[in-house]
């Protein structure tokens, strides 16, 4: 997949459902902190807060015009200067060079949108051996043996690095 092919889209009051539905994957699940499903209820309260607060960047990453999954800044805190970034494809779409596009593009936009914006974080599951390689691929310093959350791989990436 060449990099033209990726773009990412800002995410919209249209995308509610789509995102509720990925959310709510069994192999998206698995991944999540909680590994738990989350309700309707709680994801409209969420989503909203998302697309309404400034402290927050929700895309959706269109591969050859097909959506294929969702890249997420949080920041951590109002005038924080770093953030945490999250990202899945669905099945089918991974392992094409989809996701390190998407997580190199989302950066790029989250530098631009918060200038204080030192660095970007990763939290990524040890052994989730293709998150890893597309951090690294994205410009990401990989340091396995820190840890912020039992069982995860600390990864950072600092403004102005590519
Ligand atoms: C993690 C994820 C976003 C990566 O995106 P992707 O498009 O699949 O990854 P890419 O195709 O860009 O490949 C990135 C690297 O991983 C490698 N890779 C891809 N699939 C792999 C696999 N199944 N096993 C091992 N390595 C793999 C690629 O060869 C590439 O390595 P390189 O950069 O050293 O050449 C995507 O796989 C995904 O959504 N996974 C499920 C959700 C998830 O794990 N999210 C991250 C939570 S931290």
């Amino acid at each position: 997949m060449g990099a033209a092919d990726v773009l990412l889209r800002t995410a919209a009051p249209a995308d509610m459902e789509k995102l509720f539905c990925w959310r709510n994957d069994p192999g998206i699940v698995a991944l999540s902190g909680s590994q738990r499903p989350v309700s309707w209820q709680d994801h409209q309260t969420w989503f909203s807060k998302v697309l309404q607060n400034e402290c927050h960047l929700l895309f959706v990453v269109m591969a050859s015009g097909d959506e294929a999954g969702t890249v997420r800044f949080d920041r951590d805190g109002a005038g924080s200067s770093s953030a945490t970034v999250t990202v899945y494809l669905m099945e089918g779409f991974r392992g094409r060079g989809i996701g390190t596009e998407a997580i190199e593009r989302g950066c790029e936009k989250a530098f631009a949108a918060w200038p204080v914006l030192s660095g970007i974080k990763a939290l990524i599951r040890q052994g989730n051996e293709p998150s890893i390689r597309a951090f690294r691929s994205a410009g990401f310093a990989v340091h396995a043996e820190r840890q912020y959350a039992a069982g995860n791989t600390y990864a950072v990436r600092k403004r102005g690095v590519k």
